[in-house]
């Protein structure tokens, strides 16, 4: 794809980022969902839009989405895991940077109903689920683009024995990404609130800044460290 200078310090990059949060179909009219939506992502993908990247927005479940196509950010609509993943991979193979900004699912139904199921005669019932692939590690691990930056974001609650932070870096080190955007979830913080709080590691756990504010604060914040740390691809 042609890359179009709109200045900015990613100017003519291309970046894939992902948002909203997939479902995973139990029936034709029930699905398995989560309370992501897609505030997180969408700032991300406004923010490199300006700061002069070409942007292509993978938005699960985000009727708003819609919006925010431009000249240089174009929207694609995704609801399961497997079509996340899809238009995911096939955009990396051109981009700089890719940002699972996506609360995705890790489990679906092994089996999808043809017919709405019914209640009547039911007094329980079990959902069987299958692992859904990893897709933040799966481009960590194939990089679809030599020298291409690879970011996740990991939702956290903390637990009695671990705190956000320790979780966030086990699963930097896990994922194999080249920065991880580490939240609180819970209690109010992280899904459809208007402010977020993270810490950026890098693949060894290791802090490599911090934001607190909004989400397009957020955003910005995760470009000044995308920028600072990864000399770009191809250019
Ligand atoms: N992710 C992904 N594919 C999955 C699950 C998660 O690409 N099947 C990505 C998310 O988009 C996010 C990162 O991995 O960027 C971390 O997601 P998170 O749910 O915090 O981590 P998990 O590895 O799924 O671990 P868990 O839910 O058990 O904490
Ligand atoms: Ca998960």
């Amino acid at each position: 794809a042609p890359r179009v200078s709109r200045g900015g310090d990613l100017d003519g990059r291309v970046v894939v980022v992902s948002a909203g949060g997939t479902r995973e179909p139990l029936d034709p009219v029930r699905f398995i969902g989560n309370r992501s939506t897609g505030m997180q992502g969408i700032a991300l993908a406004r923010a490199a839009h300006e700061r002069g990247a070409q942007v292509v927005l993978v938005a699960a479940n985000v009727p708003a989405a819609r919006q925010e196509e431009a000249p240089g950010l174009s929207v694609l609509d995704v609801e399961t895991t497997a079509e996340l993943r899809a238009a995911v991979r096939e955009h990396a193979r051109a981009a700089d940077v890719v940002v699972m900004a996506a609360a995705v699912a890790d489990f679906r139904p092994t089996s999808v109903a043809a017919h709405k199921i019914k209640r009547e005669g039911v007094s329980e019932q079990t959902v069987t689920l299958t692992a859904n692939p990893d897709v933040l590690a799966e481009l960590a691990r194939d990089r679809l683009r030599a020298g291409q930056v690879v970011v996740g974001f990991a939702a956290e609650t903390g637990d009695v024995t671990t705190s956000v932070l320790e979780h966030g870096r086990a699963k930097a080190r896990r994922k194999g990404a080249d920065l991880l955007a580490v939240n609180e979830v819970g209690d109010g913080k992280g899904f459809g609130t208007p402010d977020n709080a993270v810490t950026f590691l890098d693949r060894d756990g290791r802090e490599v800044g911090a934001a607190d504010g909004t989400k397009v604060a957020v955003a910005h914040a995760l470009w000044d460290v995308v920028v600072r740390l990864a000399p770009l691809a191809g250019h």
